[in-house]
């Protein structure tokens, strides 16, 4: 959607919603978690869209279970992700959440990449302090995480890892990876430190991706924030959002706001 008309269409809502404040408080309170995320997803001033089907790498993706019951991404998510591997051909995938593996397994079988996946399992979380319920109940035993890809063959190249991502040792890791993909905790200050992991983790080029943005209020504030400092991209009609170091993004407009920073790591296509 076009910034200028989202932007109006979007202050004309939020003048009724105000209206509503005061008139229907019970209503406002419920319907505001909704109209902020559809908000969020039309209007992410500073993140351009870039169209799914502009980026390189078309060819078979492989796709084992389109019936939703699996939990992980939803299928659009999951399409767009494997043209990003697709186009990208990563030999090292990072991903922080690994949750039943679902995910994992796909990175797996549409690339030859080494897939390392780090997970914090109900033994080693401890009381989850600023959890809110729907975070606290993606976190499962050790046993369930990665159920998904143990019975495949790409098993031998998925490198199950356990620790809460906040005081895990990346070290090892460290300017290595192709592909980081982030999906872990959905609060705000989770997301600003993994994508800090993440800048770290990437090597000379390479992509990050942010998974639940334009979905997830805290998720789109997060790459809001970064954006001031490194372009981020958003996926058109999913709920990804990109950077890139090292590599052009085909179809790439720059971001409308103005406030792409004067030494950005993105090469514009
Ligand atoms: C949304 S799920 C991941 C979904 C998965 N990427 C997929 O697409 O199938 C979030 C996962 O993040 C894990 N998680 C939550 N907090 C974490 C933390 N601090 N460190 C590492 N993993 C965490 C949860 O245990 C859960 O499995």
């Amino acid at each position: 959607m076009d910034v200028l008309r989202a932007a109006t269409t979007i202050g004309r809502v939020w003048r009724h919603v105000f209206l509503d404040a005061f008139l229907a408080p019970r209503r406002f309170r419920r319907l505001m978690p909704e109209l902020r995320s559809i908000c969020d997803a039309e209007y992410h001033p500073g993140i351009a869209d870039v169209a799914v089907f502009d980026l390189p790498g078309k060819g078979p993706i492989q796709i084992l279970d389109l019936d939703g019951s699996r939990g992980g991404m939803y299928s659009d998510d999951l399409y767009a992700l494997l043209r990003v591997v697709r186009w990208l051909k990563p030999r090292r995938i990072f991903e922080i959440g690994t949750y039943n593996g679902f995910t994992t397994a796909h990175l797996a079988i549409n690339s030859e990449a080494e897939v390392y996946t780090l997970d914090l399992p109900l033994e080693l979380a401890g009381d989850l302090a600023g959890y809110t319920v729907d975070e606290k109940n993606l976190v499962h035993r050790k046993d369930q995480i990665g159920s998904f890809y143990r019975g495949l063959d790409v098993r031998e190249r998925i490198h199950q890892l356990f620790g809460d991502s906040r005081t895990f040792n990346f070290a090892p890791y460290c300017g290595s990876a192709d592909l980081v993909l982030i999906d872990a905790c959905h609060l705000y200050d989770w997301v600003i430190s993994d994508s800090d992991r993440a800048f770290q983790l990437l090597g000379e080029s390479g992509v990050i991706l942010w998974h639940d943005f334009a979905s997830i209020a805290d998720v789109t504030r997060a790459c809001m924030h970064l954006a001031k400092k490194t372009l981020i991209f958003h996926l058109q009609a999913t709920w990804l959002a990109l950077h890139a170091r090292g590599i052009s993004i085909p179809g790439s407009r720059p971001v409308a706001s103005g406030n792409v920073p004067a030494s950005h790591e993105t090469v514009l296509g």
